[in-house]
């Protein structure tokens, strides 16, 4: 066993969302090398071998982080790196979605993430030192039609984490946020969509959908985020924020380059908005 792994194997990881998609990816390959790694899900499958410990959670209720957050301090008596991972989907134009269904949107990718922060920062302060890691989204740096509070969501993700990092940089605790593109998981099977449609959104909703369910579903292999994150939680000075993916890498830097009105018919065109398919 070199060095690495045995340095690893002391160290618990919590990896929220780990019953599909990314937090699966991530958790398997975090186990694989060494890692005690704690995965959760709503209502994980009792029967399956996942290859690593597994937790009921939901990130939305007070009452289940604090339960997972104890049953894994019962287990392990630390808690090395917190994977802010759970998250969904919603779609719909910004006027067809209620206020109760974009709130349930931040309640699980903004708030969900900020609970398990809250739970996680006393254990770690008491440690003298934690990796906090927040799966953000390219949607986060760039917001997509169609998926307005979704993106916000994601940008409200952002924007915190840039805060805490400062506030708990002195604890030693680090703070960086992953970036994915578009990849291969269940996000878009499992994506909800508002309930009140405005029939004039209806075209224009319906291209913007496809073309984002095809970019999911073209998208590259979730194993690539898996990988960034193990190399993330080993570094010893982790940065800010982390572009995985081909488009994470490429979008941000020609927004920052090109003049705004081009990009956003850039946006436009790929996301079909004035009637154009087929790019
Ligand atoms: N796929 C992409 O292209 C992409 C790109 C950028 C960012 N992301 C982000 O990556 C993260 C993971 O998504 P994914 O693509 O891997 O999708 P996924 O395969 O659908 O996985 C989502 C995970 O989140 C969990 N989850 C959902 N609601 C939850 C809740 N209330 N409490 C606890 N867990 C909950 C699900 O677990 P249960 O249903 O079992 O509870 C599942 O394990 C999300 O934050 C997503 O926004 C994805």
């Amino acid at each position: 066993m070199s060095a690495e792994e045995k340095a690893s194997k002391q160290q618990a990881v919590l990896v929220t969302g780990a019953s599909s998609g990314f937090g699966e990816a991530t958790a398997s390959l975090l186990a694989q090398r060494g890692y005690r790694v704690f995965g959760t899900g709503r209502a994980p499958d009792r029967n399956r071998a996942w290859g690593y410990e597994m937790l009921p959670l939901d990130v939305r209720s007070d009452d289940s982080v604090r339960a997972c957050v104890q049953g894994l301090m019962e287990r392990t008596g630390r808690l090395d790196v917190l994977i802010n991972n759970a998250g969904y989907e919603l779609a719909g134009a910004v006027e067809e979605t209620s206020i109760s269904e974009a709130r349930d949107q931040f309640e699980t990718n903004f708030f969900g993430a900020a609970r398990m922060v809250k739970a996680a920062l006393p254990v770690m302060r008491k440690q003298k030192g934690g990796r906090i890691l927040l799966v953000s989204s390219l949607a986060g740096l760039i917001s997509v039609p169609f998926h307005g509070f979704y993106s916000a969501s994601k940008h409200a993700l952002e924007g915190y984490a840039e805060a805490l990092r400062h506030e708990v940089k002195g604890f030693n605790i680090s703070v960086s946020l992953i970036e994915p593109g578009f990849f291969r998981t269940n996000l878009a099977r499992a994506a909800r969509n508002s309930i009140e449609t405005v029939s004039e959104y209806a075209g224009m909703r319906e291209r913007a959908l496809k073309a984002f369910v095809r970019a999911v579903q073209a998208g590259e292999d979730p194993g690539l985020v898996a990988s960034l994150i193990l190399t993330v939680v080993g570094s010893r000075s982790p940065r800010l924020r982390y572009r995985v993916g081909k488009d994470a890498k490429r979008l941000p830097r020609i927004k920052a380059l090109v003049p705004e009105a081009a990009f956003e018919a850039g946006v436009r065109r790929n996301f079909h908005l004035d009637g154009q398919e087929g790019i």
